[in-house]
């Protein structure tokens, strides 16, 4: 009896774990799109790498459309790409960047595992930023924009509710044909949808980390407890 309270127990705690070790913010759905960004103003972030990026993001379901903050360690491009296939191809990228008082997004799609990314306007599509906003502070740039989930354009991926590889890099400059560092870029698989993580990334938040480690702690005692009780 004890022991199936105590089974009964380590499997929520699992499940708990397992279902929460995303990281989910807040209820908030639509961001303020102004170049400040505010952890409270998105659903879902991820740290894709200490101190030098951070990804933040909602999805708006009943507008269809998805809110993107960009936090990261440069003066010159960050950016964002969903759905990538291998390395960089087919991803829909985003790039953001502060050139002199002037602020610059561009909607870009990769047509190889390496580039190039022609801006959409520039090859058959078109641009489908609907909102952005890039500022410079302190070394750091901030990127938000905002784009239908599901734009129509041939240039770009619709986003759906499943697990998909999203890319993210940085440069040193303001040329977006001017490549990241090999350390300065990286994949992460996610569903933008709920938050869930597959791999890649820091995690943003010891809750996320926490709920991680206990979820691994109770599979493990609940493989003690079955191991017990079947002997
Ligand atoms: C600005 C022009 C760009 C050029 C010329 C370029 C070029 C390259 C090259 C040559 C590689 C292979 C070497 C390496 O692993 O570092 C690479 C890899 C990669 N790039 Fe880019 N890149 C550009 C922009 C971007 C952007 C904007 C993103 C993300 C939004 C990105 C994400 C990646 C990723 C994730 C990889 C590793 C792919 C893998 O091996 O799985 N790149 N890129």
């Amino acid at each position: 009896m004890i022991k199936s309270r105590i089974m009964t127990l380590i499997v929520g705690l699992a499940l708990f774990g397992a279902i929460f070790s995303s990281t989910t913010i807040s209820a908030q759905s639509v961001a303020t799109i102004d170049g400040t960004v505010n952890a409270s103003e998105y659903a879902y972030s991820v740290v894709t790498k200490a101190g030098v990026y951070t990804l933040y993001w909602s999805i708006d379901q009943n507008n269809s459309m998805i809110y993107v903050g960009i936090v990261a360690a440069t003066t010159g491009w960050v950016a964002v790409g969903f759905d990538a296939q291998t390395g960089m191809d087919k991803a829909d990228i985003y790039f953001g960047y502060v050139d002199g008082d002037q602020q610059n997004a561009v909607d870009t799609y990769s047509d190889g595992p390496t580039g190039p990314h022609p801006a959409d306007v520039d090859a058959g599509g078109k641009n489908d930023i609907t909102d952005f906003a890039v500022t410079e502070k302190n070394g750091e740039t901030s990127f938000e924009f905002s784009r239908k989930l599901n734009t129509g354009d041939s240039r770009d991926n619709a986003l759906e509710n499943k697990q998909i590889k999203v890319i993210w890099a940085i440069g040193s400059s303001d040329d977006i044909t001017v490549r990241h560092e090999p350390s300065n870029r990286g994949t992460i698989t996610v569903n933008l949808f709920t938050g869930a993580t597959e791999s890649g990334g820091d995690g943003d938040s010891s809750f996320g980390a926490i709920t991680f480690f206990i979820s691994s702690l109770a599979l493990f005692a609940s493989g003690i407890v079955l191991l017990r009780k079947r002997r």
